[in-house]
C-alpha cells in the first residue's frame, strides 16, 4: 500500500473479530512506529499490550467514566494497546527546565505522532485500530502500575477488523491551509 492510500483509507475501527493479535505483528508495528520522528529523537512513547480478557473487562468497566461507547470498544476488542511516555525529556533541556515556551506540551505532540504511526502501520498489516482519550487516566495508571517516571497517554483498541469503517467528512483545503 502507497502512504496516500495507506493515510487516506485508515479509518478508526470500533468493531472487531475475535481473532487474536499475534506478538510478532504487533512487535512488527511498534517497530515501524520506533521511526516516527520525536523531539531531539527522545523516542519517549511506551507502550503496554494487554490482551487478557479479564483485564480489559476491568479497564471497561472501571475506568471508562460511565462512557459506555469507550468500554464497548474495549471489550470487543482482542488487543487494548496502554500508550505511556517517559515524563520530561522531550521538549526539556538536559538542565531539566523548558526548552520553549510550549512547556510540557511536546510530549503529547510526540505522543500523537507515534500514535498515528501506530495506526497506520497497523492498517498496512490489515489491522483495525481507534485511539481512545476518554478514560480516568489517573486511576488506570495506578492500576496498570505505570512507573513514575512515566505517564499513561492513551489506549489504543486494535484487532481485525469486523466491518468497514465508513470515513467521517474532511474538511476541504481551502478550510485548512493559509498562505502569507
Ligand atoms: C486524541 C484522540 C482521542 C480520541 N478519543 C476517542 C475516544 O475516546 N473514543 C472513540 O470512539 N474515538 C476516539 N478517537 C477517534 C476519533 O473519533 C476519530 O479519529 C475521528 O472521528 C476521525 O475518524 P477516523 O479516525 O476514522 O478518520 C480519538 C482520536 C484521537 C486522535
Amino acid at each position: 500500500m502507497d502512504t496516500n492510500t495507506c493515510i487516506r483509507t485508515r479509518r478508526s475501527v470500533r468493531s472487531f473479530k475475535e481473532e487474536p493479535v499475534s506478538h510478532a505483528l504487533l512487535e512488527e508495528i511498534i517497530s515501524v512506529a520506533s521511526y516516527a520522528p520525536s523531539w531531539k529523537n527522545t523516542q519517549i512513547s511506551r507502550y503496554i499490550a494487554i490482551e487478557t480478557r479479564e483485564t480489559m473487562d476491568y479497564i471497561a468497566d472501571h475506568f471508562c467514566m460511565s462512557f459506555s461507547h469507550n468500554a464497548n470498544i474495549i471489550k470487543g476488542s482482542p488487543l487494548l494497546i496502554a500508550q505511556t511516555f517517559v515524563k520530561n525529556r522531550s521538549g526539556f533541556t538536559r538542565e531539566g527546565t523548558y526548552d520553549t515556551d510550549r512547556g510540557e506540551g511536546w510530549q503529547y505532540y510526540d505522543c500523537g505522532i507515534t500514535a498515528q504511526t501506530f495506526c497506520l502501520a497497523a492498517h498496512e498489516a490489515g489491522l483495525g485500530s481507534v485511539i481512545l482519550g476518554v478514560f480516568d487516566r489517573l486511576a488506570l495508571q495506578e492500576y496498570l502500575q505505570i512507573p513514575p517516571e512515566q505517564e499513561l497517554m492513551a489506549l489504543i483498541a486494535v484487532g481485525h477488523p469486523a466491518a468497514e469503517s465508513p470515513a467521517p467528512k474532511r474538511k476541504e483545503v481551502s478550510d485548512l491551509l493559509s498562505y502569507r
